[in-house]
Formats: C-alpha cells, sequence, structure tokens
C-alpha cells in the first residue's frame, strides 16, 4: 500500500512534470516571436574586410589568385552567412518551423562563420615577410624544442592537407596553455578552446592558379609572406596580455 502510494506519488510528479514542460513549451510557441530586425543574433550585417596589404606586392602569390579567392571565397561565405541569418530570423518567427529544417540552416551558419572567421585571419597574416621574431618565436621554441621543429610540424600537418582541402593552424589552446599546429578538416573542424594564430587555407582554391598541384610550392610562398607582429599580436591577446 505504502509502495503503491509511493509509486503514485512518483507518477504524480512525473506527470506534473512533463504537463509543466508542455505547458512551457505551448507558451513559447504562443508568445509573440520578435520581428527579423529585432534579432541581433541574425542581424544579417556581416561585411567583408578589405585585403590589408597590396595584392600585387605579395611573393610568390599572384595578384590574379589572391584577388579571386578574396572576392569568390571569402566574400561568397560572407554573402551566404547573411542569407542564413535572413532564413534563421525569418524562422523564428515561425512558431511551427521543424528542427529539422532548423538544423541545416545551423549547420551551413556554422560552416560559413567558420570560413569567413579563416579567411580574414588567413588574409590578415599575409604582406609581411616571413620572419618570425617576438614572445610568439620563443614560446614555439620552447613548445617544439626548436622554432625549426615548430616549422616542420606546421609543414607536416599543412602537407597532410595537400590535395584536397581543410586548414593547418597554429592554435594557443586556454584549456591546456599551450601551442600546437591543428589539423583541420573543413571549416567547421578545429580544437576546442584553440584561439587561431596562423590559420593556413589549404583548400585548393587557394593555389591551383598559380600552383597546379603543388601545394608544397603554394605553403613556402605564404610561410615567406606570414606577417609575425600579426600573429605575435593574435598570441598576446589570447594570452590576455595585448601589447
Ligand atoms: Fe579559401
Amino acid at each position: 500500500m505504502v509502495e503503491l502510494t509511493r509509486r503514485g506519488t512518483v507518477g504524480g510528479l512525473v506527470t506534473g512534470a512533463a504537463g509543466l514542460a508542455l505547458a512551457s513549451q505551448k507558451a513559447a510557441a504562443q508568445a509573440p516571436a520578435p520581428a527579423a530586425a529585432e534579432v541581433p543574433a541574425y542581424a544579417a550585417s556581416h561585411q567583408p574586410k578589405p585585403l590589408p596589404f597590396d595584392p600585387k606586392a605579395l611573393r610568390g602569390l599572384s595578384e590574379k589568385l589572391i584577388v579571386s579567392h578574396w572576392q569568390n571565397n571569402y566574400q561568397g561565405s560572407v554573402r551566404a552567412l547573411n542569407t542564413i541569418e535572413t532564413r534563421l530570423a525569418e524562422a523564428l518567427a515561425d512558431p511551427d518551423f521543424p528542427p529539422l529544417v532548423h538544423g541545416g540552416l545551423k549547420r551551413e551558419e556554422l560552416n560559413r562563420t567558420g570560413s569567413v572567421i579563416l579567411h580574414e585571419l588567413y588574409f590578415g597574416a599575409l604582406g609581411g615577410d616571413g620572419i618570425a621574431t617576438g614572445t610568439i618565436r620563443e614560446a614555439l621554441s620552447q613548445a617544439f624544442g626548436s622554432f625549426a621543429a615548430w616549422e616542420r610540424d606546421f609543414r607536416r600537418t599543412a602537407m597532410a592537407l595537400a590535395g584536397g582541402s581543410g586548414w593547418c593552424i597554429l592554435g594557443y589552446n586556454a584549456h591546456t596553455g599551450s601551442l600546437h599546429n591543428y589539423w583541420a578538416a573543413d571549416h567547421m573542424h578545429a580544437a576546442s578552446a584553440a584561439a587561431p594564430l596562423i590559420a593556413l587555407d589549404m583548400y585548393e582554391h587557394s593555389y591551383h592558379m598559380d600552383y597546379g598541384a603543388n601545394a608544397g610550392a603554394y605553403l613556402e610562398a605564404v610561410l615567406a609572406n606570414l606577417d609575425w607582429a600579426v600573429i605575435e599580436a593574435r598570441y598576446r591577446a589570447a594570452l590576455g596580455r595585448p601589447a
């Protein structure tokens, strides 16, 4: 009798909790959704950033290649991200929008967000003389045994992506407090908690125009044009110690 009473009590609690959840969902569904323009998260206002260097001035990377990459691949992702955000804002105003369709939009939001950020980091660290200096050089030397060893690891990580797609990323892992070269298969694939310091585009569109399938020559050209002052600033920001 006691057992039955307990079961009845637990059942009543479960039923009550489920009822509250259903009531909460119903209330959320019936609440007036904000108009698309009132949703800052889906403002669809991303603007492409200009190249921070003269595209004619890079060594071993042609103006035609850089401008095509910047205009078509990068700006294409900026436009796509705005389109996705517009669709998500519209979906927010629809209480019956199917989660399955929402999931497709959210996946593309993640994909395009990664593409925009990584391309901005990529272009943002070009235009230099390729000579590593500063605390980041010292930190990489300590992390890998020598700066040459870091370069060897970075080259191998990049070349593991040759002939396909992906990103080679030097990241500061805030969870472990350490520097690593990360292999990323696509715009959505990155180590958790790693702040990107160098994002090297290994998609074929980033080199095929100049180098055909010779990804190794492209890699050397990028290394020769890295702006280590920018990478140093990113490292200091990741550490919470901006210059
Ligand atoms: Fe790209």
